[in-house]
């Protein structure tokens, strides 16, 4: 049987080695086990000793399971410092790093030109008005001139829906929605989504429009030609030139198509414009009289002009896009570009 001095010199030899808290509890075990620990075993062999020892032993015992409790509880303080240490290395901040940059969202080009206009037409007190996408046949055609069998009907490739409602193929409807609902003067504008069976590079089956209404007494076609050149000169450009040309709309007489120098080549002629230096930009004209009976407004007192020109348009204009899909796709990285 080992001497106490030999168990005393064995324990601190085994604890000079303990490096982790396996190996800590190893010894603990050793040492302290309830069931085969050195003490417990030492404890058991009592009845070995002589009687007149035993008082002794049993103090030698103690003392050395004092010492071995206190060898244990050091170790385990200088365990736990390392670890503290090695946990706080870990999670250590190196605040000289530079900060990761959350990335800035940025407004789709069609919004933008949007709010552009909103904020151009708000200058010129006119409010912006919306109505639904899924409009019925009234609103999108017979109260805009179109009865059932007009050929014009024809020219705009209508979705039909469910219950004879349409997809609005233009944001006209919202001129007769609020000419229904008030009375003038009127001067809104209507920016929307609108929908055409026409799918190609220049044609998006959904696509957006701004409609411009003014109704007052007095209103003449010299108003309207004022208010686009002012609108389409602060929204390209001020040395912008506008021109007028007849056409035809069921739901305005006279009738104009409006074009402005081409943005690209200031008029010199470029292939975007053909080599005319001209580029087709809007649809206007006054109020057909018969659209303003339609809405319960006397055009005997009442004159107006309306006019509607393509978003999309004027956003691949200015942000030289040259597919309409492009604007479509939801690919971000359009987005990244056009933030500049
Ligand atoms: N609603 C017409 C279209 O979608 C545009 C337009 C509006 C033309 C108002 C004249 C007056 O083509």
């Amino acid at each position: 049987m080992e001497s106490f001095d030999e168990l005393r010199e064995r324990f601190r030899r085994e604890a000079a080695s303990i490096a982790d808290r396996e190996a800590w509890e190893a010894l603990r075990l050793d040492w302290l086990g309830r069931k085969k620990g050195v003490l417990r075993s030492l404890l058991a062999r009592i009845g070995e000793v002589a009687a007149e020892s035993r008082r002794e032993f049993g103090a030698q015992v103690n003392e050395l399971k004092v010492e071995v409790e206190r060898g244990l509880e050091e170790i385990g303080d200088r365990l736990a410092a390392k670890e503290r240490e090695a946990s706080i290395a870990d999670r250590r901040v190196d605040v000289t790093l530079p900060g990761r940059r959350p990335r800035r969202g940025s407004l789709h080009p069609v919004t933008r030109v949007t709010e552009e206009i909103e904020a151009i037409f708000a200058e010129l007190g006119f409010s912006v008005a919306e109505g639904p996408e899924v409009e019925s046949d009234f609103h999108n055609f017979e109260a805009l001139n179109m009865p059932p069998d007009h050929p014009a009907r024809d020219t705009q490739d209508t979705f039909f829906v469910e219950g004879g409602r349409v997809l609005r193929t233009h944001t006209s409807p919202v001129q007769i929605r609020t000419m229904l609902t008030r009375k003038p003067p009127i001067r809104i504008i209507c920016p929307g989504r609108v929908f055409r069976f026409d799918n190609d590079l220049r044609h998006s089956p959904m696509f957006h429009q701004v409609e411009g209404l003014a109704v007052a007494e007095g209103i003449t076609f010299g108003h309207l030609k004022g208010t686009l050149e002012a609108f389409l000169q602060r929204l390209f450009s001020p040395e912008t030139g506008v021109r007028l040309r007849p056409s035809f709309f069921p739901f305005t007489e006279p009738s104009a198509e409006v074009d402005i120098t081409c943005p690209f080549c200031r008029g010199e002629g470029c292939a975007t414009c053909s080599q005319s230096g001209w580029m087709e930009i809007l649809g206007a004209g006054m109020v057909d009289p018969r659209v303003l009976r339609n809405c319960g407004i006397d055009p005997d007192i009442y004159s107006g002009f309306a006019f509607g020109l393509g978003l999309d348009r004027v956003a691949m204009i200015r942000y030289g896009i040259p597919n309409i899909r492009l604007l479509f796709d939801n690919d971000e990285r359009l987005l990244r570009q056009v933030d500049r």
